[in-house]
């Protein structure tokens, strides 16, 4: 399996802007940490593996719940993303980073868990690679980690894009819901099958939807970070129509949203997924 496109994009344009935005992301993101977590019931000592940790956030919340006596690996496919992951763990011994493919890395010793923040939809046989995750995980180990429902239950993503569309009077050509990507866990019933199929059993897939707070402490700032982070910009090249007027669509759309203290919460849609090895 090759993976090459994800690579190649988190290693350039993707993991590039992820290391710029760090802090916002992490601050959006910042509820999925304790609901992947917590469906671990990790006990001091025990050894993680983060898939696709990028920066290393859920990394380091992981190595403070085992201890200066467990250990915790970050794998990453991204160099710029593992370097900033380094960076913020270098007081904590019992943390380390791996630059690597995920699908096919195993580590020296299974571990006693596996978790992920937003970081195993990006998979070219998603199957193969959960199979691989269970070959680095001990007999009875668990799995946790958060993926987005569809682009349409999420509001913070899918209100812009229906504004562009509308305005703009342009469809974009249709994509294959399940290509690698943000949304390729969409599906639940997809997810079970690629889990059961990669022999993983006791799935529970349940569904998280609530509002998310949009970093930036004002409309343009928090416009900016959903026009650079969201489908947006994509979506203007689709069309090829000017980023300035899409950005500008963009800032309509969360302006209509801003709450009493003058930043925007949007709703999120996401499932957060359990399993454990035989
Ligand atoms: C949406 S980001 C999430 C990053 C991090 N988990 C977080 O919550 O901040 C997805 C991450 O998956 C990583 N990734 C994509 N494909 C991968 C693969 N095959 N193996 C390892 N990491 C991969 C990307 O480099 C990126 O850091």
């Amino acid at each position: 399996m090759s993976n090459t496109e994800q690579s190649d994009y988190w290693n350039n344009d993707g993991g590039n802007r992820w290391v710029a935005d760090n802090q916002e992301l992490d601050t959006l993101l910042a509820p999925f940490k304790k609901l992947v977590i917590d469906r671990l019931e990790l006990s001091s000592g025990e050894t993680v593996i983060d898939i696709g940790c990028g920066a290393g956030d859920l990394s380091l919340d992981l190595a403070e719940r085992v201890g200066a006596t467990g250990s915790v690996i970050g794998v990453d496919i991204s160099h710029p993303l593992i370097d900033l992951a380094k960076s913020r763990a270098e007081s904590q011994q019992q943390t380390h980073f791996v630059t690597t493919d995920a699908s096919s890395w195993l580590p020296e010793n299974p571990a006693d868990a596996i978790a992920s923040r937003f970081g195993v939809m990006f998979f070219d046989d998603p199957t193969s690679a959960f199979r691989n995750i269970s070959a680095a995980t001990k007999p009875k180990g668990r799995l946790s980690f958060a993926c987005w429902q569809s682009l349409s239950e999420n509001e913070w993503l899918a209100g812009p894009v229906a504004a562009i569309i509308a305005k703009l009077q342009k469809m974009p050509p249709p994509t294959d819901p399940n290509a690698p990507g943000p949304f390729a866990f969409a599906d639940k019933d997809r997810v079970k099958n690629i889990l059961t199929e990669a022999g993983w059993h006791n799935i529970e897939i349940t569904p998280w939807r609530d509002q998310l707070a949009i970093p930036g402490d004002n409309v343009e700032k928090a416009a900016e970070f959903v026009s650079r982070n969201g489908p947006a910009r994509k979506l203007a090249e689709l069309l090829e129509a000017d980023p300035a007027i899409v950005d500008g669509i963009v800032r309509e759309v969360l302006a209509s949203k801003i709450n009493d203290q003058g930043t925007v919460d949007l709703g999120g849609a996401a499932w957060i997924v359990s399993a454990t090895k035989d």
